[in-house]
């Protein structure tokens, strides 16, 4: 493999604390060396980073790969290559496959398959209870042996406290933390729309955020219980936030992660017009109308509050990590009735650049940002980060990197996407930011 010289970038490097113009030499598949004017060694292949940002490779906690059984939505080719599109050096994805990801022997296969077809690194995540029908719990220590990093029954919840209790107990042994889906199933019955008055407006099912607060309010209880590792997916309201900021106040074991489009997006989307983005500084959005499948999503986009306090919460640390929930379908599975279609976003292609309009915004930190999507996952998954990229620039780390232009100014295409799912409420949005090199261990697994 050819050493590879990111020339003149804007190297930024959280876990390093280092945000400053230098050049990363790529060798054997580690970094090398990274500071201010490299030489270039004579077989190098030289890219000039000017202008360009070059970060760690980003780490994602949380997507749906579909494979194996549902590959007619995605693969673990066509995932990792939207991935590696994205920036994303490292994907866990969900056990929410056919069959569920309940026994070692699915870890097994899923990790043959990413070893023969990935672009990027697949870290598999093991279901909860068996068959994620919350009736008895999975073998927990089987799923870790086989390489399982995490446990989440992601798609639902565990709707059993005695059930998630027991499970939180497993996660000190197998060192592994459990990641809930918080979701009160009496109180989503139908219901596919955030409760409030966009959904009133439109005559859809709502979805109360006191579904997600009662959820993570119990959650927070069993990890005081149990001592129990638990993380919180794709939190979306004011009130769960304010539980988890305070949970973490009283030392509780509990990280939490949200989704880009829970970040940038509002529930006026489902209205089609006068779309609110607080992310978009004003630039005129394509008219759209009510009704859009593609804007439906588990949980569903809420109120301009929550955007507000789940932006705070990145910002200040009680969220620590941004996670796609990347959630691939066909065209057949949304292109219905609202009511009718399916749930989920796909998000890995357009995650970085939608996250980097509340950088141009003032409302994060370009450095804050990076570290969301690579020290804070590593943070969350604890024991079962050591197959995950290193997110960091270090000497003798894998060579896992990203180089992007913050300024490449592109309208999303579905269609162009190397995910199979096209199911964005993005499609003909401008976005700003634009991945052009993806490196794992060194390897170009996306350039241009
Ligand atoms: O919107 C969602 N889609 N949320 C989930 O929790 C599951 C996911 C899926 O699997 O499609």
């Amino acid at each position: 493999m050819r050493p590879v010289l990111l020339q003149g970038g804007w190297v930024v490097d959280p876990a390093s604390e280092r945000e400053e113009l230098a050049d990363v030499l790529l060798r054997e598949g580690c970094v090398a060396a990274v500071g201010r004017g490299l030489g270039t060694p004579d077989d190098a292949l030289v890219i000039d980073c000017r202008g360009k940002v070059v970060a760690p490779g980003l780490i994602d906690l949380h997507c749906h790969l579909r494979d194996p059984g549902l590959t007619e939505k995605e693969t673990i080719a066509t995932g990792t290559a939207a991935a590696a599109a994205g920036g994303f050096t490292t994907v866990c994805c969900m056990p929410n496959t056919d069959p569920v990801v309940d026994s070692g022997s699915v870890v097994e296969s899923i990790l043959r398959t990413a070893a023969r077809e990935g672009s990027v690194r697949v870290l598999p995540i093991g279901a909860v209870t068996k068959g994620q029908a919350g009736r008895e719990l999975a073998e927990l220590a089987d799923l870790a042996a086989a390489g399982a990093v995490a446990f989440s029954d992601d798609g639902r919840p565990v709707a059993s406290a005695a059930l998630l209790r027991h499970a939180l107990e497993y996660s000190q042994l197998v060192q592994r933390p459990i990641i809930d889906h918080c979701e009160e199933p009496s109180l989503t019955v139908g219901a596919v729309a955030h409760e409030g008055p966009v959904a009133t407006c439109l005559g859809l099912r709502g979805w109360p955020a006191a579904a997600e607060t009662i959820a993570i309010a119990r959650d927070l209880e069993l990890a005081a219980l149990t001592g129990g590792r638990l993380h919180i997916a794709h939190v979306s309201t004011a009130g769960g936030v304010a539980l988890i900021r305070e949970a973490k106040r009283r030392g509780l074991p509990v990280t939490a992660e949200v989704t880009p489009h829970h970040l940038t997006l509002t529930d006026e989307w489902l209205l089609g017009e006068g779309l609110h983005w607080p992310a978009l500084g004003g630039e005129p959005l394509p008219r759209r109308a009510p009704y859009d499948p593609r804007t439906k999503v588990n949980p569903p986009l809420r109120g301009r509050e929550d955007v507000a306090a789940l932006i705070a919460a990145l910002a200040d640390g009680t969220i620590d990590a941004i996670a796609t929930d990347h959630a691939p379908h066909t065209l057949t599975d949304k292109l219905c009735e609202y009511d009718q279609a399916a749930f989920g976003i796909s998000g890995l292609e357009t995650a970085l650049a939608a996250v980097l309009a509340l950088v141009r915004s003032g409302a994060l930190s370009l450095r804050r940002v990076i570290a969301a999507f690579s020290i804070g996952p590593r943070q969350v998954l604890g024991e079962g980060a050591r197959a995950a990229s290193p997110g960091r620039l270090a000497p003798g780390d894998p060579a896992d990197v990203v180089v992007f232009d913050p300024d490449a100014s592109w309208v999303v295409d579905p269609h162009a996407f190397r995910s199979k799912g096209q199911n964005t409420p993005l499609a003909g949005v401008r976005l700003q930011g634009r991945v052009t090199h993806t490196f794992v261990a060194g390897r170009g697994v996306h350039g241009e």
